[in-house]
Order: structure tokens, then sequence, then C-alpha cells
């Protein structure tokens, strides 16, 4: 079966370009499951209900998230409900929603979609390496068919996490940092893994917001008012194959151009 994984996706430019070109995509590719990281959706940080929403009805099987997941507090409620969207296992226990689900895919495939928060710069309140191995024995009793989106900022962490995981999920797909890295790969043990499958976005832009703002803010040091860019848009991202045994078979990074 084949799994799309649709990276970071960015304000409105990314949300319309999801729209419009991921049921094709869809098809081209002949991806059986959709699993989107929709953390800076809402004006490029955050999540709503409603985008939620229409990320499912664009395709999406299921959601992941990041640093950004309380950005819009009325998500709340929703992760409480929906078992389609997951947010970093790796928050306070205390805080709604799961780290953890199970979707169907096209085939009738249950695939368990897992997400996690690295540690460098994001501070999250435990380690990914705390939880990472537990999760996905709990994940396995279900299915030996296991997507983790590890958001974080550190290759390092990246890298890491995929090879400790090699062997035990199908793939380590690293979010967060907008830039496709050029390492998209099927490790020894099976486990598929790219450090980060890009944005879905605006490219002419400092990773999604209008470079001007990004840049002025950088060299004088004070609060700017980020706004999302518009040019250059791509939905980026990685297809994943693997057999029903969960074993990755490959491994391939997604960039396509959306005019
Ligand atoms: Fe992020």
């Amino acid at each position: 079966m084949k799994i799309l994984f649709i990276a970071d996706v960015v304000g409105v430019p990314g949300r319309r370009a999801v729209e419009e070109r991921l049921p094709s995509l869809r098809d081209e590719l002949a991806a059986h499951l959709v699993v989107v990281n929709g953390e800076n959706i809402a004006d490029g940080v955050g999540i709503t209900p409603k985008l939620a929403d229409r990320l499912l009805a664009a395709g999406a099987d299921a959601i992941t998230l990041g640093n950004h997941v309380w950005r819009r507090g009325e998500i709340s409620p929703y992760l409480k409900e929906s078992d389609r969207i997951v947010r970093p296992a790796n928050l306070s226990a205390r805080a709604p929603g799961r780290g953890l689900t199970v979707v169907d895919a096209r085939d009738g495939t249950k695939v368990a979609v897992i997400n996690l928060l690295g540690s460098l710069f994001i501070g999250p309140p435990v380690s990914p390496f705390e939880v990472a191995e537990e999760l996905v024995e709990e994940a396995r009793r279900t299915t030996p068919v296991v997507l983790v989106d590890f958001h974080g900022e550190a290759t390092s962490e990246k890298v890491a996490m995929a090879r400790l995981l090699d062997g035990r999920v199908t793939a380590v797909i690293g979010t967060h940092t907008h830039v496709q890295t050029n390492d998209a790969r099927v490790q020894p043990g099976g486990t598929a893994a790219i450090t980060d499958a890009g944005m879905t976005g605006p490219h002419d832009s400092v990773i999604g917001v209008v470079a001007d703002l990004a840049i002025r803010s950088m060299r004088t040091g004070m609060p700017v008012r980020f706004e999302t860019a518009s040019g250059d848009v791509r939905i980026e991202g990685v297809l994943v194959e693997c057999g029903a045994d969960g074993r990755a078979t490959s491994c391939e990074a997604v960039r396509v151009p959306v005019p």
C-alpha cells in the first residue's frame, strides 16, 4: 500500500493548494491513505476546527500537528472528539487530544499515526525519546503499519528517532523546518525516513512568511507582524510504499508546483 504524507500546510496558499490539487495528486500517486500536517494552516500558526474539516474534506485521512497546536484555543474540544487528528504525544498528559490514532486506508489496511515533538528550541514537557517506544508498541498491538510524524528542529534528533524506530514502524517523517531534505530513504530494518518533508505553501518566502518581514525582524530584533507569502506555491511531502507487514519498500520525496 501507499501512504502520501503532505508536509506542513501554510496559510491560505497552502490550504488552497491542498483543496485544488490533492484529490488528483492522490489518484496520480495511487495513494491509499493521506496524512497531512496541518499545524500552520491558520494564517501560518495553528489550526481551527473549520480548517481541520476542510483538510479532511479535501482528502486527508488524518491530520498531524506540532508546536503551534494550542495557538487557536477553539481546536481543544475538536482534539478531544475527533479520532482523525493527533497532537504531539509528548505534551502534558493533562492536555486534551491524543498522540496516537488509527485510521482505515482505502484498501482496508489499518494505519496508526503518531505525532511527536522534538526537544531542541521547542522544549516539550516530555522528551520524545521517553514516550516513542511505548507508543509504537501500543500502535503495533493494532496494526503493523505505523507512521510517525516527528515535528522538530534538529536534524540529529530526527535521524536518531528514525534509527531508534527502524524495523518497528513503517515511516518516521520529519516536519517543522519547512525545508525539504534530500535524504528520503528506507533504512536497513524497513523503516522509511526523511529528515524533513518540507512545506506545502508559498516558497517565495522565508519558510512561508513574506521575506521582507522576516528579514526586517531578524535585522532589527524588533517585533514584526508576519504575513503569509503567496508566490511559488508547492505541495511537498513524501510517498511511502509498504507491504502488509508494515515494512517500507520505497520512500520518495514529493514536490509538486501548484500554479
Ligand atoms: Fe512547527
